[in-house]
């Protein structure tokens, strides 16, 4: 889901320079890839006060997500499990991956300049498949698949404009393009995970870890 975070220029530029000093206190040297603050020790960024309205805006768009898959909330608890900048320089991206351990991810961007590179999508899972690895791009170089469309790929990439926010589930695979801007991209990254308020008579959902017995 895509969805509009409005926040003030003052209230942009306190959080992309508080990004700036946790990525210059752990990073000394530049890469291919991006810088990601969840695993270079700064992965609860809502646990800092600078970032408190803007978690809370977050926190609406995601509820609203859930809304449409006409999930009822009122029997949810959702926490944000982990939460983090990325700062994506130029020719720097980030390679495929999931967040197998949550349930709802999501990508914020504080700064998006032009042509710094958007987020693909990837589904292992093709329902259209009506014979293995038909739609994959050497399909298309032998000349098999006329043109690749939403039906026939494997992948999607989304180039949204600053302040757009897309969520999404955690396990499906995920990538950036490379940055090819001399500005940096700089996005708010985060894992949600929901559990049953109440878990009696259901089997699937997470129990809540209020009732869980630790060893
Ligand atoms: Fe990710």
């Amino acid at each position: 889901m895509q969805d509009k975070i409005h926040l003030e220029s003052k209230e942009r530029d306190i959080l992309i320079n508080e990004i700036k000093r946790m990525k210059l206190e752990t990073e000394n040297k530049k890469t291919n890839f991006a810088w990601t603050g969840d695993t270079k020790g700064h992965e609860f960024l809502f646990s800092n006060n600078l970032f408190s309205s803007l978690s809370a805006k977050i926190s609406n768009s995601i509820i609203q997500y859930l809304k449409i898959l006409e999930i009822n909330t009122d029997k949810l608890d959702i926490y944000y499990q982990r939460s983090w900048a990325t700062f994506t320089e130029n020719k720097q991206s980030i390679n495929f991956h999931t967040h197998s351990q949550s349930n709802l991810s999501f990508a914020y961007y504080l700064s998006k300049p032009e042509n710094s590179g958007g987020i693909i999508f990837r589904s292992n899972e093709l329902q259209n498949e009506v014979a293995k690895n038909i739609f994959t791009s050497s399909k298309l170089d032998k000349s098999l698949i006329n043109k690749p469309n939403q039906y026939n790929s494997d992948r999607s990439m989304f180039d949204l404009e600053q302040d757009s926010i897309i969520i999404f589930p955690s396990k499906t695979p995920h990538a950036t393009m490379p940055n090819s801007s001399n500005k940096p991209r700089i996005s708010i990254s985060g894992d949600v995970t929901i559990m049953l308020k109440d878990s009696k008579g259901f089997e699937h959902l997470m129990p809540n870890f209020k009732n869980w017995t630790k060893f």
